[in-house]
């Protein structure tokens, strides 16, 4: 692969979690690899011009494949989406006057059994991971289908378009009248079946991950087995965790042995730094106190938080208490696939917290620029891979444009990198986001 060189303006969160941007910089990347990052030290406000890119000439070869960003131009680490629900896609903008427990059984069940068809996959799936790769979403952690067959088509999607992707076959034996549902056994076989079919599929990029849904649809046996599998094969867990006030009523009612929510995920050796747990909105500090010592994550997801009326997620106190924090869009509790628009719902609940208590600092939109992506990468363990332009990562970029046709953000006047960064954060859209790379590979 010939070596690429991208020059332009780039901002990131280091990894003291400080906003980094460097107005002239070049990154280096060979076989997908980020190998060095320079800048130049007359940094002008000017943006990349034919006199500053001297200083780089003398570190460039003859058959590098050099990529000028223009002025209007900038580059951040790709979004990293924690976690979303490939199979609800059809259903984006549905059933929000409901709260989870009866939104799940009169609009998510009912369409994600009809994932038995794999025709339907095909189709549902080759959307999902165009329209997100069109967002900027260069990570994705799926919860699939409960059918292995349909899982198996996410995966294949996300592996021939370029997507960094992790993929869930779903779990669940707990008894339903409908029959959505699996014996303990066949979820089992299913999911070793599923994770040596991705194995077949043999990208670097996507990888299977351990669903259990919930503690709803689940048994301990079955919890139990799944751990069982994460651990000799080293691999990630996913489910999700005390989203809604009815939905931990029924956990501690269905597991009255355990004092907490946690405590059942935790019995069953769920809970390990490679578990990623969507929501976290109602959790005791004795719960905290469990998810810290076991390094597990907390997928933050305001706006299916919001549009399900589950709860406002305090993410300044799961901070405190030393919990990894990542950003999910949850389709389709949450309405949109965007990242950019996840992070905004990030903010506008910590507004609202912030309203209701003393002492509470909202959070910034560079807090949550981290979640969507570095912070995102530490909450999936792959922040040696992904996450920010440190050398040594892999080159999952994006280049964002705010003179793009269209655009909401206009130039009528002059602002400074750092403004049109925040412009972007609040106001930009998928028009801006011009290009993207995963692994040094352009899929956008
Ligand atoms: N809890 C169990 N399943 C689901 C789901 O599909 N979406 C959300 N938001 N919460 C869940
Ligand atoms: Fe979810």
């Amino acid at each position: 692969m010939v070596r690429q060189v991208y020059i332009g303006a780039l901002i990131c969160i280091d990894d003291n979690e400080e906003l980094i941007i460097k107005e002239n910089a070049a990154v280096f990347v060979e076989d997908g690899k980020i190998i060095r990052v320079m800048e130049n030290p007359q940094t002008s406000q000017q943006g990349i011009d034919d006199d500053i890119s001297d200083f780089l000439t003398i570190f460039l070869a003859d058959d590098d494949e050099v990529n000028i960003l223009s002025r209007e131009q900038f580059m951040i680490p790709g979004f990293i989406d924690g976690h979303t629900h490939a199979v609800q896609f059809p259903n984006l903008g549905l059933g929000y006057s409901k709260c989870l427990l009866e939104w799940l059984e009169n609009y998510t069940f009912p369409l994600e059994r009809e994932y038995i068809d794999t025709k339907f996959a095909e189709q549902v799936f080759e959307a999902v991971v165009k329209q997100t790769v069109k967002m900027g979403t260069t990570t994705a952690c799926y919860f699939a289908s409960l059918y292995a067959e349909a899982s198996t088509i996410l995966a294949r999607k996300a592996a021939k378009l370029g997507q960094r992707a992790f993929i869930g076959k779903v779990n669940m034996n707990a008894p339903r009248d409908d029959g959505y549902c699996e014996s303990t056994e066949k979820s089992i076989n299913e999911t070793v079946a599923f994770i040596k079919s991705i194995e077949r599929i043999g990208s670097p990029l996507v990888r299977p991950i351990i669903t259990p849904r919930f503690a709803l649809s689940c048994d301990m046996e079955l919890m139990q087995e799944l751990a069982k599998i994460a651990k000799e094969k080293d691999l990630h867990i996913q489910t999700h965790i005390s989203e809604n006030k009815d939905e931990i009523a029924a956990v501690e009612a269905a597991f009255p042995n355990q004092p907490s929510y946690t405590a059942v995920y935790d019995a069953a050796g769920l809970l390990t730094n490679k578990t990623v747990l969507a929501h976290g909105v109602h959790l005791a500090d004795s719960e905290l106190a469990i998810l810290k010592e076991r390094g597990t994550a907390v997928i933050h997801c305001p706006s299916s938080n919001t549009y399900l009326k589950s709860g406002l997620c305090d993410v300044q106190r799961l901070k405190a208490n030393s919990i990894k924090v990542g950003l999910g869009t949850d389709v389709s509790g949450g309405a949109s696939y965007s990242i950019l628009d996840e992070m905004r719902s990030v903010l506008r609940v910590s507004n609202c917290l912030s309203l209701t208590r003393d002492n509470y600092t909202p959070l910034s939109y560079k807090d949550a620029f981290y979640m969507a992506t570095l912070g995102g990468a530490r909450a999936l363990s792959i922040e040696d891979k992904v996450g920010n332009f440190m050398a040594g990562k892999e080159f999952d970029a994006l280049i964002v444009d705010l003179n793009v046709k269209d655009s909401l953000l206009n130039n009528f006047r002059k602002y400074t990198l750092e403004e049109n960064f925040q412009r972007f954060i609040y106001s930009g859209d998928e028009r801006n986001i011009v290009s993207v790379y995963v692994s040094g590979r352009k899929i956008k």
